[in-house]
C-alpha cells in the first residue's frame, strides 16, 4: 500500500489531511515524495518556529538525546529546571509545570484556578469564563472551555462549570455579577475562532477586575506564545500581567510539550500529587524549548514585526482582500474565495498556508527568509486574484 492507502486504511479518521505527503524540510522549505518543493507559511500550525530541522535545535536536541531520554518526573534533571529559570526570568511569572500539549497546559491552569478559588472563596466558587470563538483544546474539560457549539456535539456530558461569553465589557461585568468566577481564560488572539485580536478596552478592563475581586487570569498563549505576535507573548502587547500562562506548540520547536506559567497569586497552589505526568518535562523536549526561548530575543521580535508589516501591506493593496486580521505572524485573510479551495490552490502553486473559518491563516516561521517570503506572498497574491 501506498502511504495514503495505509493512512487511510489504519489510522483513525479525525483529519481531512491535504493530498501531499512530506518527506523532507529544511528552514521554511519542505518537499513531498515527488520531489516537489513547498515554502511553509504554516509551521505544522505554529510549532516550527525556527523552520525545519533547524541546525541550532537540532545540536540542543540530540545532545540531550545522547546522554539520556528521559527519566521520569521522580529525580531531578537539569534541562527542566533551567526552562523553568528561563521562563520565570522572562515573564515575571515564578513557577512553571511542564505536561506535553496545549490542552494539558490548559487543564492544569483550570486545576490551580480552580484550587485557588476553593482555598480562598469556597468550593462553590468554581466557574471559569471563557470566550466565544475561543479554542482550548479537545480533552473534554477544554472542549468545554472552548467557545464555539460546534466542537461540543456527540461528546456531552462536557465537565461543567463554563461559561462563554463575547469580549465585551458589559458582557464580562454581567456574568461576572450572575456567576461565582474562578477564573477569566481568554486567547490574546482567538486563532482557530479566525484569528481575531482582543479589544484593547476589554483587556485593560479584565484586568483590573481580575484585581479587583480576586479571580484569576489565564492567558492562553498556546498558539500566540514564543515570538508569534511580535512580543515574547501576545499578553505583552497590551502592558498586562496575567496569574497563569499557558502555552506549547512553538516552544517546543516541533517536539511536544506543554508549559503551565504560574504567578504570585497561584504559585503555592499544587503540593505534591495533586498534579502530574509521565513525560511533563522530558529532558530532550526542555533542552530543545530552552534553546528557542533564548533565541526569541529583540532583534528576532523586531524581525517578526518587520516581516508582519510586509504581508500586511501587500495584502491589504488586494481589492478582492476583505480583512487582513493578526498580529506578528500570525494573519488572517478574509477574502472572496472560500479559504479551503484558496489554500488547495496555493498548495498546487507551491505553498503551504492554514485556514481558520472562513480565513486563510498564516503562521510562517519567524525567522523565513525575505526572499522566501516574498516569493509566497506573491504566489497567495495570484491565488487571490483569482
Ligand atoms: C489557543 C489554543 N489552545 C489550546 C490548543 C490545544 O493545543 P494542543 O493541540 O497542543 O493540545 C490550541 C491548538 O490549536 C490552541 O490554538
Amino acid at each position: 500500500m501506498n502511504v495514503f492507502e495505509l493512512d487511510r486504511t489504519y489510522v483513525a479518521n479525525t483529519y481531512s489531511r491535504f493530498p501531499i505527503n512530506i518527506v523532507n524540510g529544511e528552514g521554511s522549505l519542505v518537499w513531498d515524495d515527488s520531489g516537489k518543493e513547498y515554502i511553509d507559511l504554516g509551521t505544522g500550525i505554529g510549532v516550527n518556529i525556527f523552520g525545519y530541522s533547524d541546525k541550532e535545535w537540532l545540536a540542543a536536541v540530540t545532545d540531550q538525546l545522547s546522554r539520556f531520554q528521559h527519566t521520569s518526573n521522580l529525580y531531578y534533571s537539569r534541562p527542566c529546571a533551567e526552562l523553568a529559570g528561563l521562563l520565570c526570568s522572562r515573564t515575571g511569572l515564578k513557577k512553571a509545570f511542564f505536561s506535553n500539549s496545549g490542552a494539558e497546559a490548559n487543564e492544569t491552569a483550570i486545576k490551580a484556578a480552580r484550587k485557588y478559588a476553593a482555598d480562598r472563596k469556597g468550593s462553590d466558587c468554581y466557574t471559569i469564563l471563557t470566550l466565544k470563538n475561543s479554542f482550548h483544546g479537545r480533552t473534554l474539560t477544554t472542549l468545554a472551555a472552548t467557545g464555539q457549539e460546534v466542537f461540543h456535539s456527540y461528546f456531552q456530558p462536557l465537565t461543567p462549570g463554563f461559561v462563554h461569553i463575547e469580549p465585551t465589557v458589559s458582557e464580562l461585568r454581567s456574568a461576572l455579577c450572575e456567576n461565582k468566577v474562578a477564573a477569566v481564560m481568554v486567547e490574546i488572539i482567538r486563532g482557530e475562532g479566525g484569528v481575531l485580536p482582543l479589544p484593547e478596552d476589554f483587556v485593560k478592563e479584565l484586568y483590573r477586575l481580575s484585581r479587583e475581586q480576586d479571580f484569576i487570569l489565564i492567558a492562553d498563549e498556546v498558539q500566540t506564545g514564543n515570538g508569534r505576535t511580535g512580543s515574547l507573548y501576545g499578553y505583552m502587547n497590551y502592558g498586562i500581567q496575567p496569574d497563569i500562562v499557558t502555552t506549547a506548540k512553538g516552544i517546543g520547536g516541533g517536539l511536544p510539550i506543554g508549559v503551565t506559567l504560574l504567578g504570585e497569586r497561584v504559585e503555592d497552589v499544587f503540593t505534591p500529587g495533586l498534579n502530574g505526568s509521565t513525560f511533563g518535562g522530558n529532558p530532550v523536549s526542555c533542552a530543545g524549548a530552552i534553546n528557542i526561548v533564548s533565541r526569541i530575543d529583540d532583534s528576532l521580535l523586531a524581525g517578526v514585526r518587520k516581516k508582519s508589516e510586509y504581508i500586511f501591506s501587500r495584502l491589504n493593496e488586494l481589492p478582492s482582500v476583505k480583512s487582513v486580521c493578526g498580529m506578528g505572524l500570525m494573519i488572517g485573510i478574509e477574502s472572496e474565495l472560500d479559504a479551503k479551495q484558496a489554500a488547495l490552490s496555493c498548495l498546487e502553486r507551491g505553498v503551504l498556508v492554514l485556514t481558520a473559518k472562513n480565513k486563510i491563516r498564516l503562521l510562517p516561521a519567524l525567522n523565513i527568509p525575505d526572499g522566501q517570503l516574498e516569493r509566497a506572498v506573491d504566489t497567495l497574491i495570484s491565488v487571490l486574484k483569482g
